[in-house]
C-alpha cells in the first residue's frame, strides 16, 4: 500500500482501496435492472451520499444516463451479477425477471434485499396465489390449468367469463387476458401452466405500498387509487378518495402482514381490488404483489416527507425508515405513455408556463407508441385543481394540446 491509498472497509465488511482525499468508501447497492425505477432510485441515494451500481440492459438506457457505475449485461447473466454482488454491500432488483437460483446464489457475496424467497411471489402469480390462500389474505378464487379441458372447467366454475394469466414475466397487463372461450388460451400453453382467476367486478383498484427493512421495522403509506388504461397503471390519487378509515387501516394492515409473513426487505406494492359483496360493503381482494419500488408510489417523490425511492435505499442497507407523512392533502400522478411528439421535453416551455405546480419527471426513453417515458405529479388541497393539472400537463407532453 502506497502513503496515498489507504485500506477501508465498510459496515459490510468489505475492504476497499481508495486514494487518500478521494471519496471515502460510500455505502454502495448493486441494482439490477436499467429502467425508470432504478433512475430513481440513484436520484434518491445520491443525496444521502450512498451509491448505486447497476446492471443495465443498454449503455444508454434511462438508468445508465445517471449512474457512472453502470455495467451491461442482462439480467439472467450469472457471471455478471455475481460480479456485482462482490462490489456492494447488498443487492437489490427493479423487477422480476431474475432467475431464484441466481439471486441465491449471489447471496455468497452480499445480501440480497428482498431475497429470492420473497421475491419469488411477486415473479410467480400462482406460487403468489397459493401463499395468499395459506395466509387467508382474501382474494379472487383461481385455478391452475394445464389444457383447454382445465380452462373449460375453470370458466364453467367462475360464470363462463375470467381472467387468464401467464404466472410469470407478465407486466402492464401482457400477459393478462379476459377470456369466455375456452379457446383463448391456446396460444399461451406453450409456456407451462396459467392461471385462470375470478373477474372481479371492482369499483376501484387501489394499492397499498410498504417499507420493511431486515431489523423488521415497517413503515406504510396511505392506500392511494390506481386506475389502469388497457393494463397500465395511468392515475394514482394518494390518498384513495371516499375510502372510510375502518376499510384503510384493514388494507393496511393486510399489506403490512404480507410483508411480515413474507419476510420483504425494501419496498412491497400490494395492488387490490375494491368490490361490494352481497350486503354493499366494500371488500378488499388482493391482485398482486411487487417488490421494489412501484408506479403507485411515484407520488411519493413530492407528496410524503420520504420517498419510496429513498425508503427502498433505506430499507436495502438496513437503514432506519424515514416519516412517511403527507406534505399536502392530496397528491395525484399522470403517467405519460407514449406521446404524439418526437421528444415530449420540446413541450416544456409550453407545460411548465402553463403548469408552474406540477413537477414533471422524464426517464430519458424515447418515445414508442404507449411506452411509459415519464410522469407528472401535483399536491395540494384541492383534488380537482391537482387532476386538472395533472392531465393538463400530460396532454400537452402528449403533444394533445397545441394552445
Ligand atoms: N381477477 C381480476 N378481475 C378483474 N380485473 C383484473 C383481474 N386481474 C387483473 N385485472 C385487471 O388487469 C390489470 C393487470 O393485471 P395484473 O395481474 O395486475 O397484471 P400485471 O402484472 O400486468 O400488472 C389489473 O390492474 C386489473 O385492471
Ligand atoms: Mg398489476
Amino acid at each position: 500500500m502506497t502513503s496515498e491509498q489507504k485500506t477501508s472497509s465498510n459496515h459490510a465488511g468489505k475492504q476497499r482501496v481508495v486514494g487518500t482525499g478521494a471519496k471515502s468508501a460510500a455505502p454502495r447497492i448493486g441494482v439490477i435492472g436499467g429502467g425508470q425505477l432504478a433512475r430513481m432510485m440513484q436520484e434518491a441515494a445520491a443525496p444521502l451520499g450512498i451509491e448505486l451500481d447497476a446492471l443495465v440492459e443498454a449503455s444508454d438506457g434511462s438508468a445508465a444516463q445517471v449512474i457512472p457505475e453502470s455495467r451491461v449485461a442482462q439480467a439472467d447473466d450469472v457471471a455478471a451479477i455475481m460480479e456485482l454482488a462482490r462490489h456492494v454491500d447488498a443487492l437489490t432488483v427493479e423487477h422480476e425477471h431474475v432467475p431464484e437460483a441466481t439471486l441465491k446464489q449471489a447471496e455468497q457475496f452480499a445480501p440480497v434485499r428482498p431475497n429470492a424467497t420473497a421475491l419469488r411471489y411477486a415473479q410467480d402469480k400462482i406460487a403468489m396465489r397459493t401463499r395468499m390462500g395459506e395466509l387467508g389474505i382474501p382474494g379472487p378464487r383461481w385455478f391452475t390449468v394445464n389444457s383447454a379441458d382445465d380452462v373449460a372447467a375453470a370458466l364453467r366454475e367462475l360464470g363462463g367469463r375470467a381472467v387468464l394469466k401467464t404466472p410469470r414475466d407478465g407486466y402492464d397487463g401482457k400477459g393478462v387476458r379476459i377470456i369466455d372461450d375456452v379457446r383463448q388460451a391456446d396460444d399461451w400453453f406453450a409456456e407451462g401452466p396459467l392461471l385462470v382467476e375470478e373477474l372481479i367486478p371492482f369499483e376501484m383498484e387501489v394499492a397499498q405500498l410498504v417499507a420493511r427493512r431486515p431489523s423488521g421495522e415497517i413503515r406504510s403509506w396511505p392506500v392511494v387509487r390506481t386506475v389502469q388504461q388497457q393494463g397500465t397503471c395511468f392515475e394514482v390519487v394518494a390518498p384513495a378518495p371516499g375510502i372510510g378509515e375502518a376499510l384503510a387501516t384493514e388494507i393496511r394492515e393486510l399489506g403490512e402482514s404480507i410483508a411480515r409473513e413474507l419476510a420483504v426487505v425494501g419496498i412491497l406494492a400490494v395492488e387490490l381490488f375494491l368490490a361490494r359483496d352481497s350486503d354493499g360493503t366494500l371488500r378488499p381482494y388482493v391482485n398482486e404483489l411487487a417488490m421494489r419500488p412501484h408506479n403507485s408510489g411515484h407520488w411519493t417523490i413530492e407528496g410524503s416527507t420520504t420517498s419510496q425511492f429513498e425508503q427502498h435505499v433505506r430499507a436495502v442497507l438496513d437503514l432506519p425508515l424515514g416519516d412517511t407523512a403527507l406534505r399536502a392533502p392530496w397528491s395525484v400522478m399522470v403517467n405519460i405513455l407514449g406521446s404524439q411528439l418526437r421528444d415530449p421535453r420540446d413541450a416544456y416551455p409550453q407545460a411548465m408556463a402553463r403548469y408552474p405546480s406540477v413537477k414533471f419527471h422524464m426517464y430519458g426513453k424515447a418515445v414508442k407508441p404507449r411506452r411509459k417515458i415519464g410522469h407528472v405529479t401535483a399536491v395540494g388541497s384541492d383534488l380537482q385543481a391537482a387532476l386538472a393539472a395533472v392531465h393538463g400537463a400530460a396532454a400537452i407532453l402528449r403533444g394533445e394540446d397545441s394552445e
